[in-house]
């Protein structure tokens, strides 16, 4: 259970504390900040507000405690992350426990993200070991001029201080994303969590503490945003920002100092269905795509752009699934749950209107239960709706019918958004151009968005994001290159 057993150390009876200088402890605000369950929309948890002199000293200590993990042998380093990702799987319950309480995942859901959370730090730490095992050797006199008198080697070094800040969504699975290439690379690793979602993200913490590594290395500070966020993310002591959420990144972007920037900020990925695409095939994406975890993922299929000849034949399949789809709490394992605030669900419930008042056509009947959103398919939809070009992040989703593929592929790129879209079609030289001309991060042929398999590539273009994720991409993101060149008296081939 929570908070109980090997997690007793993280609460204490009130509140859970927050992680500094390898101990569990209280702030010294003597405040908390209250979690509240999407479900109950009571209080569910309370965690630290922590102040900017306790945000300061975490910074201390994991600059002090980065100097000596980057001396670390990288085989320790992945050893570590390998003990911490077996304990985290080990305690899969407790963890999923919180996700379905904080954030109203649905509990099978829940226990997924753990595994593959465990899953994404092992691949990585041994991904680490073979790539920040492996430098260049680069001779001179390959360039116009030169003699073979210089020998480069290079290598990568860690950056420093790695801040990491992931979302409500995934608080645990993009936690780790973040945190396991940080520490292979020889990074240290301060976590801001969400809100929703910090509890879930300390029991994750107490697993690397669990693991035994170095005190100082993994901090992690709650509290919020107002206090300690600009400060965080302004903080002369970071050398590296991972973020994943909403636009706040590109505040975070403007503000931050003289440092790489990893940035997922969600996305409206487009669906496009051409006439010959097998449309069961299509339909069950849509449910997989659009309504998984209720619309709440930044890889959801917001938009679907359908070719008209076969837009009725479509929505009929999807209407046919979603009357299927249950309805309810997380803990009872529903399809669709509550979304993950009041704040959001009234967000989404302003784009169901405005599609409303402009004629879109409602394949069922809107209803909303407090944060719970029965799902909804919008037929009709026009480009003058705002559900045509915002992202719900709940369980709403727009067909727009098109005439020609140049219609779809124009509507994909007229977003602000360019994370990932899809294209269904039985012609792969089709979809191969239109993947080429769809301005995203990732295009999938034949199946809805996604982030997964998590070694793989993700970036997102315009504002969907900076840099690209994925465990290779991520390690070498938290490095920099070294050289070393040796320089002789006298050239020298090799057999010379
Ligand atoms: O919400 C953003 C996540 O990166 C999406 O991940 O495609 O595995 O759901 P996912």
């Amino acid at each position: 259970m929570a908070g109980t057993g090997a997690f007793a150390d993280i609460f204490d009876g009130d509140a859970y504390k927050y992680y500094s200088d390898g101990e569990w402890k209280k702030s010294s605000s003597g405040k908390t900040v209250a979690i509240i369950n999407p479900t109950t929309r009571k209080t569910q948890y309370k965690v630290q507000a922590c102040t900017q002199e306790e945000v300061n000293k975490v910074m201390d200590l994991a600059k002090t405690a980065q100097k000596s993990w980057a001396k670390t042998p990288l085989w320790k380093r992945a050893e570590l992350l390998h003990k911490a990702a077996a304990i985290l799987k080990e305690h899969k319950a407790p963890i999923a426990e919180c996700l379905v309480k904080e954030i109203a995942k649905p509990a099978k859901d829940s226990v997924t993200e753990v595994v593959r959370s465990g899953d994404l730090v092992s691949y990585c730490a041994e991904e680490g070991v073979r790539i920040l095992g492996e430098g260049k050797f680069l001779v001179s006199d390959s360039f116009p001029g030169n003699e073979r008198t210089k020998y480069c080697l290079t290598s990568k070094v860690p950056l420093g201080v790695i801040l990491a800040i992931p979302p409500f969504n995934y608080p645990v699975n993009l936690a780790v994303s973040k945190i396991a290439p940080a520490l292979i690379a020889g990074n240290s690793l301060v976590l801001k969590p969400p809100t929703q979602g910090a509890v879930s993200c300390l029991h994750m913490v107490h697993c690397f503490h669990l693991a035994g590594f170095p005190k100082g290395l993994i901090s992690c500070v709650t509290g919020k945003g107002s206090e300690i966020g600009d400060f965080l993310t302004m903080h002369p002591g970071v050398n590296c920002i991972s973020f994943t959420g909403g636009d706040t990144g590109i505040a975070i972007s403007k503000k931050a100092g003289m440092i790489p920037l990893q940035m997922e900020l969600g996305g409206k990925d487009a669906c496009i269905v051409l006439e010959d695409a097998d449309l069961d095939l299509v339909a069950s994406n849509i449910i997989k795509g659009g309504f998984s975890y209720s619309g709440q993922r930044c890889t959801a299929v917001k938009v679907v752009l359908v070719m008209e000849s076969v837009a009725d034949a479509l929505v009929e399949k999807v209407k046919a699934k979603v009357a299927k789809l249950t309805v309810g709490a997380p803990e009872d394992d529903s399809d669709i749950t509550p979304v993950v605030s009041e704040s959001s669900a009234n967000f989404i419930e302003g784009l169901v209107k405005d599609a409303k008042e402009k004629g879109a056509t409602f394949c069922q009947e809107y209803k909303r239960e407090g944060n719970l959103i029965w799902p909804l398919l919008l037929d009709n939809v026009r480009p003058d709706m705002r559900i045509a070009w915002e992202e719900p992040f709940g369980p709403v989703l727009p067909v727009i019918r098109i005439n020609s593929i140049e219609e779809g592929i124009h509507h994909c790129n007229a977003s602000n958004f360019g994370l990932q879209g899809c294209v269904f079609t039985k012609d792969v030289n089709k979809a191969i151009l239109i993947s080429d001309a769809m301005e995203t991060g990732t295009v999938q042929i034949n199946s809805a968005p996604a982030r997964g398999p998590d070694h793989f590539p993700f970036q997102g273009l315009k504002d969907s994001g900076i840099g690209s994720q994925g465990v290779t991409n991520s390690i070498n993101m938290m490095t920099k290159i070294k050289t070393t060149v040796i320089n002789l008296p006298t050239p020298s081939y090799t057999m010379g």
